[in-house]
């Protein structure tokens, strides 16, 4: 049996004391615990010895390199055009990715987007797109390259073999409240996306209260702290910062985002739907040489929905088919007359997701027709009775525990609440 070359004590110890851990502890560290040399208890202690005193920027760098190691790297080196790819840390409403893709791929560039599926109050991109009839996430190696040389835009499920070691600190991180550190989540975004092996990137960095990182100042050093591993692994790389107080859109859940997705490629949708997606194409097809794009052009022609149809229907889909309907709705109407003043994201997406738009356990289905229409956004003038937003479900039980979630979550008054721009700064 080969000795191991360190301790995995003295490293715990080392990081407890705030120290530095040297490149080789590290490849070594991440090594061991993806083969199940270093127990899920040492990695604990190692993970909230780094939640607690940090990690200098060479460590990140070394914790990214190190996962990325651990599994398989793609290139996309033969493929004849440019890469570029976008990934958002979530929020309510952010169906900007499917829009998105096929929007920037009408430019002739390549977006390879592998992505997941939603957990807790944030949704998932694959789901939203499964409520397509036919529409299939899983691609094969040979099928995901066709599709980009073909159509140029893919949405599909990450395969496990992309930096398999961030999966299984992902899970632990989970379940010893070590999920919030900035190092961790840095090198675990990033280590997927460098694996994927896409020659730029476009980081959309949520704060605000439906975001995983809720205070502004927390999520542009995360921003920093990304765009610095991407450069470092020779990935351009440009972060926006964006509001995430106020739900995306009109829509929340999966076939309601697909269909407010559609009227974004038909040239409408929602003025904050448009404003990101155009905002975040703009950078993405910067990063791959047209800084000039006319994006607006692609949106209100057709080009975009030309290749979002090609796209679904590479994967199986039917882009004229009709969308899951929900078997029940609820309206809930405006009891004043006056300005809505707040609609807090935190609790509309806790709502739609306790309608069964999201999943709580991994392996739990999701209900395609769930989800919340909003009617009135802040700063609209409301009478009273007018529809302010519609809960939609399969299971009308649920309808009880949704609006538990959205007490105290909107309000009308005089004005609308102050939650500051969509686009709050940009790091590159
Ligand atoms: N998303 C990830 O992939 N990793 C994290 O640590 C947080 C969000």
């Amino acid at each position: 049996m080969a000795v191991e070359p360190f301790d995995v004590v003295d490293l715990i110890r080392t990081k407890r004391d705030k120290g530095v851990l040297t490149t080789e502890q590290i490849t070594w560290l991440v090594d061991a615990y993806t083969r199940g040399y270093v127990a899920d208890e040492q990695m604990s202690a190692m993970t909230m010895a780094i939640f607690l005193n940090g990690m200098e920027r060479t460590e990140i760098r070394d914790l990214t390199l190190a996962m990325i190691a651990t599994g398989e790297t793609l290139s996309f080196d033969g493929l004849g055009k440019p890469t570029t790819d976008k990934h958002s840390t979530g929020g309510v409403g952010d169906k900007i990715t499917l829009p998105l893709a096929p929007l920037v791929a009408s430019f002739g560039v390549a977006v390879p987007q592998l992505s997941g599926r939603g957990l807790g109050h944030t949704g998932g991109t694959l789901d939203k797109l499964e409520s397509i009839p036919g529409w299939r996430a899983k691609l094969s190696n040979d099928e995901f390259y066709a599709q980009l040389k073909s159509v140029g835009a893919v949405i599909c499920a990450a395969g496990s073999g992309l930096a398999p070691a961030d999966g299984k600190l992902y899970a632990l991180r989970d379940i010893t409240g070590t999920v919030e550190a900035i190092p961790l989540i840095a090198s675990s975004i990033m280590s997927k996306k460098i694996a994927e092996g896409t020659a730029a990137l476009v980081l959309d960095v949520k704060f605000g209260s439906g975001a995983f990182m809720q205070d502004p100042a927390r999520s542009r050093e995360l921003a920093e702290t990304m765009v610095q591993l991407g450069k470092d692994a020779g990935t351009k790389t440009v972060a926006l910062l964006t509001n995430m107080n106020v739900p995306l859109g009109l829509a929340i859940g999966n076939a309601n985002e697909v269909r407010e997705s559609v009227e974004v490629l038909a040239g409408g949708g929602p003025a904050d739907v448009v404003e990101l997606t155009i905002a975040l194409a703009r950078e993405m097809l910067a990063l791959a040489g047209q800084p000039d794009a006319d994006v607006e052009a692609a949106l209100k022609d057709g080009r975009a929905m030309d290749t979002w149809r090609a796209m679904i229907a590479a994967q199986g889909g039917d882009p004229d088919a009709a969308l899951p309907a929900p078997r029940e709705s609820q309206v809930v109407t405006a009891d004043a007359d006056g300005v809505l003043a707040a609609q807090a994201a935190l609790p509309f997406g806790i709502a739609a997701w306790r309608l069964g738009a999201g999943r709580a356990r991994k392996e739990d289905p999701v209900h395609h027709a769930a989800g919340i229409d909003l009617h009135a956004k802040p700063g609209d003038r409301v009478t009273k009775g007018q529809p302010l937003f519609t809960m939609h479900t399969d299971e009308p039980a649920r309808f009880e525990r949704a609006l538990e979630a959205l007490e105290g979550a909107y309000r009308i008054g005089d004005t609308a609440d102050d939650v500051g721009p969509l686009i709050a700064g940009r790091v590159d």
